[in-house]
């Protein structure tokens, strides 16, 4: 297993060839990072955690028919996924003011915005992930304009699919990051939503006292940063089975 091909290493993931043409194996870190790598850690037991989150999200998307990368998780710090063409986009959807936003425009940290606010970035870590418009992406072939239209409308039913789903478990859906990518088959294409969905890539309050249960908790020093993913995977009901002390796995996957 370890001489399989890698693909591409992200921050928190890493791609490697999977076992037939068309699919990888996407491999999830403890690592962290924040502010365009410029703060680093490790949150021990993340990968663990974001796996079953993201593979539960996955699922539950997969049913009211978004179609995902996902094939299914392989174990405790890995998915089979089809190889898609992953736009280089980070489609950003917003509920409530914070993070950026706050800086961009002003607005204090935790008022609720007229409506969903669906913003795109250009995903070049040399650039820092410049904001751009529609008109960028389409005029530099990032995506053309029926992509666009189709990743819109899959963020927003995401949106309302995932706000309503963590409403359930008490957490409010402050706002989050997706990416999309081109899945051919038979000379059709299809937009699939892949990477991954989880406490890293969104901000979770808990509804009731506000508590930051997502990577802010890293980002600024809040401490309890692996306790409170263990909290959202808790609530979500996906906690592996042994409890905390499972979260390690085997060493051969560390
Ligand atoms: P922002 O407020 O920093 O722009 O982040 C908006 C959302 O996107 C937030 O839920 C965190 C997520 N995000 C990522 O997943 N990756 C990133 O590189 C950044 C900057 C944000």
């Amino acid at each position: 297993m370890s001489r399989r091909r890698r693909v591409y290493e992200g921050k928190a993931k890493i791609m490697y060839e999977g076992p037939e043409p068309g699919t990888l194996v996407q491999y999830f870190k403890d690592d962290a990072t924040a502010f365009n790598n410029q703060k680093k850690g490790v949150i021990t037991g993340k990968g663990v955690l974001n796996n079953r989150i993201s593979e539960y999200l996955f699922l539950r998307l997969a049913e009211i028919g978004i179609p995902t990368h996902l094939v299914r998780r392989l174990n405790m710090r890995e998915q089979l996924v089809r190889e898609v063409e992953v736009f280089p986009l980070e489609v950003v959807v917003r509920n409530v003011a914070a993070g950026s936003f706050t800086q961009r425009f002003g607005v204090a940290e935790g008022t609720a915005l007229p409506r969903s606010i669906v913003e795109y970035y250009y995903k070049n870590d040399e650039l820092g992930d410049p904001m751009v418009t529609e008109e960028h992406i389409t005029a530099f072939g990032w995506a053309a304009p029926p992509d666009l239209d189709d990743i819109l409308s899959l963020a927003l039913r995401i949106n309302d699919f995932l706000a309503g789903l963590f409403l359930g478990v008490n957490l409010r859906l402050v706002d989050f990051k997706l990416e999309f990518g081109r899945l051919w088959e038979n000379e059709e294409m299809r937009i699939v939503l892949c990477d991954e969905i989880s406490p890293d890539s969104c901000r979770l309050w808990d509804m009731q006292t506000n508590e930051k249960m997502d990577k802010d908790r890293f980002r600024r020093d809040l401490g309890g940063v692996a306790e409170a993913y263990q909290e959202v995977a808790r609530r979500l009901g996906i906690m592996p089975e042994a409890g905390p002390r499972d979260l390690k796995g085997p060493a051969t996957l560390q």
